[in-house]
């Protein structure tokens, strides 16, 4: 055993260590997991108990002058190594990725900052909400089929029932309740509705609810406003219709088309040949809301107006499959930053 020590010794010795490479060969050879020394060290049980002290010794000695000489010759290859060899400067750089905004974020903060412009705040509110926010205050009727567990999220059913908002409307009711007119407001958020996950629909989407209130507001302020938003939002040449509709909580009520941006309203698939594309719901808020709100609706009358996020990214983007807003697939996400 001691023989064999020393012929390991003189080999370590005599090993030429005059590159990388030879040192990767030298560490292998010796210090490797199935290397000289630790072979060595296995054999030391087959040694007769009284050497086992002393060949131990020399084996930890060997361990030493084996790992003394690898590292020497490590830092003497580094330092003599000039800056060309240590930079190796046929490897491919490494690319700084530029992070997106997500399209939806990108049409809110859009759509904000337009009515920001004619001086509307943003408010916000909770996303579960109780019955009365949701539905009562805005006079949805009991048997109304959107309080039906088939079009609503509920967490309690029951006496006080509390539900994920199905819209942003609920945002109106805690404004209106919470702060005395002039109000010029629009409310951005989330809201959930218990419908199965298509191309078409989704349990959650995102909505923008308008609501201005004032002495004298009319049916032609609302106009000229949806009008000045179309303009912002699609362009200068955009027109707007308006058709006849029901909300419970908007007396008159109408549905607003916008003139198709795709064809410029001269037919074409998106607007299934008709020229114009739905975009958002509104009304003058009907005066019993108004009361339930604590607002006087013989002094003040007022518009609103709610709108689909992914819908208006739809018609700005082309993009026609509302699962891909929340899959977070990249390759979608990476499109849009353009917008940054
Ligand atoms: N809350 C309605 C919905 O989710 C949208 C809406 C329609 C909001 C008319 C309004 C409005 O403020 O006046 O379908």
């Amino acid at each position: 055993m001691k023989s064999k020590i020393d012929a390991i010794l003189a080999e370590i010795e005599s090993f030429n260590i005059k590159d990388l490479k030879s040192l990767e060969e030298y560490r292998i050879h010796f210090l490797g997991s199935k290397g000289i020394v630790k072979n060595m060290f296995g054999e030391l049980k087959t040694v007769p108990g009284e050497q086992k002290r002393e060949v131990g010794q020399l084996l930890n000695n060997l361990r030493i002058v084996a790992e003394d000489k690898l590292n020497s010759a490590k830092e003497t290859l580094e330092s003599s190594a000039s800056d060309a060899e240590k930079i190796d400067l046929s490897r491919p750089g490494d690319v700084d990725e530029i992070g997106a905004h997500h399209p939806l974020s990108l049409v809110r903060r859009e759509i904000i900052d337009i009515f920001n412009r004619i001086g509307y705040t943003v408010s916000e509110g909770p996303e579960i909400e109780d019955d009365w926010h949701n539905f009562s205050a805005l006079n949805f009727p009991p048997e109304h089929p959107a309080r039906d567990m088939q079009d609503t999220f509920f967490i309690e059913k029951g006496e006080k029932e509390i539900a994920l908002r199905t819209h942003t409307s609920s945002v109106q009711v805690r404004v209106m309740e919470n702060s005395k007119p002039p109000i010029r407001t629009i409310s951005p958020g989330r809201v959930y509705r218990n419908e199965a996950i298509s191309a078409r629909a989704h349990c959650f989407f995102h909505q923008v609810e308008g609501l201005y209130i004032d002495k004298n507001v009319s049916f032609a302020d609302l106009k000229q406003t949806l009008l000045y938003f179309a303009k912002e939002l699609f362009g200068e040449k955009a027109q707007i219709r308006l058709r006849p509709s029901y909300f419970p909580f908007t007396e008159p009520s109408a549905e607003v088309d916008v003139s198709c941006t795709i064809c410029n309203a001269k037919g074409c698939n998106v607007c299934k040949n008709s020229g114009w594309l739905e975009i958002l719901g509104c009304g003058m808020v009907d005066p019993s809301v108004l009361e339930a709100c604590g607002i006087d609706s013989k002094e003040y009358s007022g518009f609103a107006f709610g709108m689909g996020v992914e819908r208006i990214a739809q018609l700005k983007y082309k993009v026609n499959d509302l699962r891909l807003y929340s899959e977070n697939d990249v390759r979608f996400l990476k499109q849009f930053t353009a917008g940054f």
